[in-house]
């Protein structure tokens, strides 16, 4: 897989990307205005290029953040640079003290979320103008699966191998 260069970006950073690529009937300000208090963005570049951004911040139930905002530029899909985000949005937002971690997951992207631990949990349902999308996600117990499995690093070494 590609490597990108990282890294947290400035909110405003992220909007031209966000605006292409999700909301073109949206402008600059009216994105601005939907950034909720408390999100942070990542950024992935490719030879200095911005190509792939993404959001996190808390909402909902203490201890719930948010992902959202996930957008690859078209030219750059498919080589790892949304995995590369969602991956530093889920790293920042358990660091900070998150038991969960959720998203309204467009329905073509939902393989990229299931690749990161998230699993479905609703029906999938269609948001006027946005097409259709699964809530899906990712919970304490994904994230120690997901914790114990870099440790361990071989998959023959699941918990489910394990003794006590
Ligand atoms: C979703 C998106 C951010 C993924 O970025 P990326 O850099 O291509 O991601 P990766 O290379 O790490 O992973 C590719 C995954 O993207 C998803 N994907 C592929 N084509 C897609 C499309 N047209 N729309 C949405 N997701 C797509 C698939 O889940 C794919 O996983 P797979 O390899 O298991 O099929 C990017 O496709 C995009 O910007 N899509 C349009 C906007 C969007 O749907 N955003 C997500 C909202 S939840």
């Amino acid at each position: 897989m590609e490597s990108f260069d990282l890294r947290a970006i400035p909110l405003e950073e992220t909007r031209a990307l966000r605006r292409e690529v999700l909301r073109p009937c949206m402008t600059l300000d009216e994105l601005a205005a939907h950034e909720p208090a408390g999100s942070v963005a990542f950024g992935a570049f490719a030879g200095g290029e911005l190509v792939a951004v993404g959001l996190v911040g808390p909402e909902g139930e203490p201890g719930d953040w948010r992902v959202r905002g996930m957008a690859t530029r078209e030219d750059a899909r498919g080589r790892g640079a949304g995995s590369a985000i969602l991956q530093a949005l889920v790293q920042h937002a358990i660091e900070r003290g998150a038991t969960r971690v959720w998203c309204h997951a467009r329905t073509p992207a939902r393989s990229l979320y299931e690749r990161a631990g998230f699993v479905v949990a609703s029906g999938e349902f269609e948001p006027p103008r946005l097409g259709p999308h699964y809530r899906m996600e990712l919970g304490a117990e994904q994230m120690d699966l997901g914790a114990e499995q870099m440790e361990l690093g071989a998959p023959e070494q699941t918990p489910q191998c394990a003794t006590d």
